[in-house]
């Protein structure tokens, strides 16, 4: 049972002609998740949409809704076909299911640091049987080409496994909302292509690097075979991922989806949200990183660690207390709930040394200043 200091719901307030949503706990006090941008609570646009969806059987291909979505994300990112999938970790799993053709000896390359290697349960290997070589990321997420061509196998020696895929991940997460370049993706598909290899991108945040690098998705992942987008975490829907691709691989990604479990019916009803999201909350995601600029600027000034020397391309700030604070790493999270109602998440890299703030649609401008104030009176003597 939630309790009432746990237990958030939103409140709405028109500011100019936007609604504007914030979270509050029951017993009236504001809160400010800065945990994940996967807490946000459903716009009252979002859930305007959802009474509107027109719905059908999707694993017969008969919701519309859903079939919209589909193809307006495979057009924004310029691939043949798009699926929609429950969460982003289906959506990689089909991807690397499609892309190694359900091949017991095919091998992936990816970042030790990656999503995919980290927090997936480990389902390359369990679910899709493929294996897999970690190369370390550089700290603006940038693989060693050397790494690559050496991690690299053909399938011409009975001793290897055949590399099939490349997986990268745009934003990466655990290194800070690190933005890739197109031209990197691009360097990246040309180096696969040459091997026969597929490039997938873990693009959970793909929009924040789009707007970050102020291009299209299309021209950021021209060099990419597939993406898989999630709608759950800048973009603010309540759940929902796009994987596209070209057809065959859709194909067979539709394929391992129901394999997994996730075909769903009247599912428009979501996907709706969904589609609202991907078409209104883009833009505004420039809010978003502006607010994790300003936390880091004034965090480094303060003289706590930041990584990359404070530089923040999206909405993710990694810190680290100095070596002075005033309260023990184990003591923050719970002191800045306690006296601010900022919830912060602990315990990342570096030995649980570094601390992680996600900005999203629900931290405005007074959510940051208390953020900021918090952690530096709190631990700054
Ligand atoms: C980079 C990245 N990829 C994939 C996922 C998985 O998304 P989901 O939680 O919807 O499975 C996440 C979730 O936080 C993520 O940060």
């Amino acid at each position: 049972m939630m309790t009432p200091m746990t237990a958030v719901w939103r409140k709405y307030r028109l500011v100019g002609s936007h609604v504007v949503g914030r979270a509050f706990s029951t017993n009236n006090r504001r809160i400010v998740d800065l945990r994940s941008d996967t807490v946000t609570q459903p716009t009252a646009a979002m859930l305007h949409a959802a009474t509107q969806a027109t719905t059908g059987d999707d694993v017969m291909g008969e919701d519309p809704t859903v079939t919209a979505l589909e193809h307006h994300a495979a057009e924004l990112f310029g691939k043949e076909r798009a699926l929609y999938v429950p969460t982003g970790t289906m959506a990689n799993m089909c991807a690397i299911l499609s892309h190694c053709h359900y091949n017991k000896s095919a091998e992936m390359i990816i970042g030790s640091k990656s999503h995919i290697n980290l927090y997936e349960g480990g389902g390359y290997a369990n679910l899709a049987g493929v294996s897999c070589k970690q190369i370390p990321e550089d700290e603006n997420a940038i693989f060693s080409m050397d790494d690559i061509r050496d991690s690299y196998f053909s399938d011409n020696d009975d001793h290897y496994a055949k590399s099939t895929l490349i997986c990268l991940e745009n934003t990466q997460n655990m290194l800070g909302g690190v933005a890739l370049p197109a031209s990197y993706i691009s360097s990246i598909g040309k180096m696969a292509q040459e091997r026969d290899m597929k490039v997938h991108i873990d693009g959970a945040r793909i929009m924040n690097a789009a707007v970050a690098l102020n291009t299209s998705p299309s021209d950021l992942c021209e060099g990419a075979d597939s993406i898989s987008i999630c709608l759950s975490k800048g973009l603010g829907a309540p759940m929902g991922s796009i994987l596209v691709g070209e057809t065959e691989f859709i194909r067979l990604a539709r394929r391992a989806r129901k394999r997994l479990g996730g075909g769903m019916r009247q599912v428009g009803v979501i996907a709706s949200m969904g589609m609202h999201a991907l078409t209104n909350n883009v833009d505004r995601m420039a809010d978003d990183h502006s607010r994790a600029q300003r936390i880091a600027s004034e965090l480094k000034n303060a003289g706590f660690f930041l990584p990359r020397d404070g530089q923040v391309d999206t909405n993710i700030v990694f810190f680290a207390l100095p070596d002075n604070s005033k309260l023990m790493k184990e003591e923050l999270p719970a002191k800045m709930f306690e006296k601010y109602g900022v919830k912060i998440a602990g315990g990342y890299s570096k030995g649980g040394r570094m601390f992680r703030l996600v900005t999203h649609m629900d931290v405005d401008d007074e959510g940051v200043d208390a953020t900021i104030e918090g952690i530096i009176s709190l631990c700054i003597p």
